[in-house]
């Protein structure tokens, strides 16, 4: 790993589990100080005392990404711990996915609530950081279906669609903050468990039966983040070899 990742300060959201966890564990062990965000505190407390164990940076605090102000105070924590934020992973999501005809409003506003104002709410939160550093990095994470819709698939993919949107909004104004989109396909982690609609599980059971591990993705977001100050990787789309959607 570049030793471009060593020192940087990243504050990551949704770190109590899956893809986010992996973030944490992947980008401490190659020397970046990371700040974990979730609601689940005493997972965050384990994941922090063993990448402190190992000799890794790390620190936590109780987060919903739902809340500008719980965004502000996890993006301020990691300004008084580290004295500055390198980069923001917006990665917090909920997938309830099932067909938009059985008019799940609860699930819908709680998808929009997480997936597009949480990613809001960060982008809100560190910009100011951001700005007086005159330099960041946003990392936002869409999924193959910001790119693609598939049957049961329309609201998950709207909001998907819109943090694609948000993020290529946000690099052409950014100037000097750079602006990465990483889409996962199939990954083992607790995400599918977001979707109650029993027909729409049995098929995400067998889609995720190639899926790769959550590693694949922190690998992808530290390609990224060791880029040299003037190289913006953009979008990058990672899925199992055999995944045809
Ligand atoms: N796994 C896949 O196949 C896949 C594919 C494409 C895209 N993605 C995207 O990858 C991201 C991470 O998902 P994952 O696969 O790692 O699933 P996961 O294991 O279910 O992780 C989701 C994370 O989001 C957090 N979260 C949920 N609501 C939150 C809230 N209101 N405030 C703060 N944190 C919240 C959860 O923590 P708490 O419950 O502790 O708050 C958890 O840490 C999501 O954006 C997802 O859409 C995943």
């Amino acid at each position: 790993m570049s030793d471009n990742l060593a020192g940087k300060v990243v504050v990551i959201t949704g770190a109590s589990s899956g893809i986010g966890e992996a973030a944490a564990r992947y980008l401490a062990a190659g020397s970046a100080r990371v700040v974990l965000g979730a609601r689940r505190v005493e997972r965050l407390r384990a994941i922090v005392a063993e990448i402190t164990a190992a000799g890794g940076e790390a620190t936590m605090l109780a987060t919903d990404v739902t809340h500008l102000t719980e965004m502000q105070a996890l993006v301020n924590h990691a300004v008084e711990r580290f004295g500055r934020v390198d980069v923001l992973i917006n990665n917090a999501g909920l997938m309830a996915v099932g067909s938009i005809l059985k008019g799940r409003t609860d699930e819908w506003e709680r998808m929009i609530d997480i997936n597009i104002k949480g990613v809001l709410n960060g982008i809100a939160a560190v910009l100011p950081v951001f700005h007086a550093q005159q330099s960041g990095h946003v990392i936002n994470v869409g999924s193959v279906a910001s790119h693609k819709v598939a049957p049961g698939g329309a609201v998950y993919s709207g909001t998907k669609f819109a943090v694609k949107a948000i993020t290529e909004g946000l690099r052409q104004e950014s100037g000097a903050i750079r602006c990465t989109l990483i889409s996962p396909g199939a990954i083992d982690t607790e995400l599918p468990s977001g979707t109650s609609d029993e027909a729409t599980l049995k098929r995400l059971k067998e889609a995720y039966q190639a899926a790769l591990p959550a590693e694949t993705i922190a690998r992808a977001m530290a390609y990224a983040i060791a880029q040299p100050a003037e190289v913006d990787v953009n979008k990058i789309i990672v899925r199992p070899t055999v995944q045809p959607f």
